[in-house]
């Protein structure tokens, strides 16, 4: 948990690679498996299952040349690439790239030339295998495993207020830790409450896109009320003096913003990525 809330100080800019080692930590627990465009993700893990790279134009017209090893390669990391930027993250945290090849003997050295140009350097750890493949124009399929930034959903809206939160939060953080404490801490809690509410409200506004069911935008919205609900209940009773922010408190607050983000937010982010809102 104090790697946790050494992210979250970290986190006021939510650099994305530069705070990748304390979003490592934080990925403790974050176990569950959502369907993600191109593959699947399991916490901040992303698994993408094989893509060719084919020339797209042959689903029309049969006769369409279906591009070589090359371009195939680049057609295959071009889609890998959309689909880690819909999720917010990039080809820079691909971990292990598996490339499987029609005629590795012949048409490594293009093959080559063309992955080069997505990772020019840091090249994650990366294995190619000769294979048979059902027809003759595939030349080449790639899969993946790639490092999902934990707390950025790559939408822009979202990311930007959740720095505000992150921010906001931290100032309660601070402010219990003054002599005059109370006083302090009960703004910086209202401020907090404010800026959730607000960003909560924004949330809901884009829930309206396509894509999200009204099941999805019902339960996010109902997990809204109850946050808002259990952080003005807190405010009450620290104003009333029947409860301090104690560490355990900051903790549990800690807990709802960053699991929220990692579940439900991140759940609509795809959503909104996926449809270009
Ligand atoms: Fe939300
Ligand atoms: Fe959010």
């Amino acid at each position: 948990m104090n790697k946790r809330r050494a992210f979250l100080k970290s986190a006021a800019g939510l650099g994305g690679a530069a705070a990748m080692a304390g979003m490592a930590s934080a990925a403790e627990g974050a176990t569950e498996r959502t369907r993600v465009p191109g593959g699947i993700r399991v916490g901040n893990l992303y698994f993408a299952g094989g893509t060719t790279g084919i020339n797209p134009d042959r689903r029309k017209n049969p006769s369409a040349p279906p591009g070589d090893v090359g371009e195939q390669t680049t057609r295959a990391l071009e889609s890998h690439k959309k689909n880690l930027e819909s999720m917010g993250s990039s080809l820079a945290n691909v971990i292990k790239v598996t490339v499987f090849m029609a005629d590795i003997k012949n048409e490594k050295p293009a093959m080559n030339e063309a992955y080069g140009k997505f990772f020019p350097k840091d090249a994650p750890a990366r294995s190619a295998i000769g294979t048979q493949f059902p027809d003759d124009i595939t030349r080449v399929e790639i899969e993946l495993v790639a490092w999902i930034p934990e707390f950025e959903t790559g939408h822009p809206i979202i990311d930007n207020q959740h720095q505000g939160l992150v921010l906001a939060f931290n100032q309660v953080v601070a402010a219990t830790g003054q002599g005059d404490g109370h006083e302090e801490a009960g703004k910086a809690l209202a401020h907090l409450i404010e800026a959730t509410k607000h960003h909560f409200r924004v949330e809901e506004s884009l829930m309206a896109c396509d894509g999200y069911a009204k099941t999805q935008a019902k339960e996010h919205g109902e997990v809204h009320l109850r946050l808002t609900g259990q952080i003005e209940d807190l405010a009450r009773k620290v104003s009333r003096g029947e409860e301090g922010l104690s560490p355990q408190v900051l903790n549990y607050m800690e807990d709802w913003l960053l699991c929220h983000i990692q579940v439900e937010d991140m759940d609509l982010a795809c959503h909104l990525n996926a449809g270009g809102h």
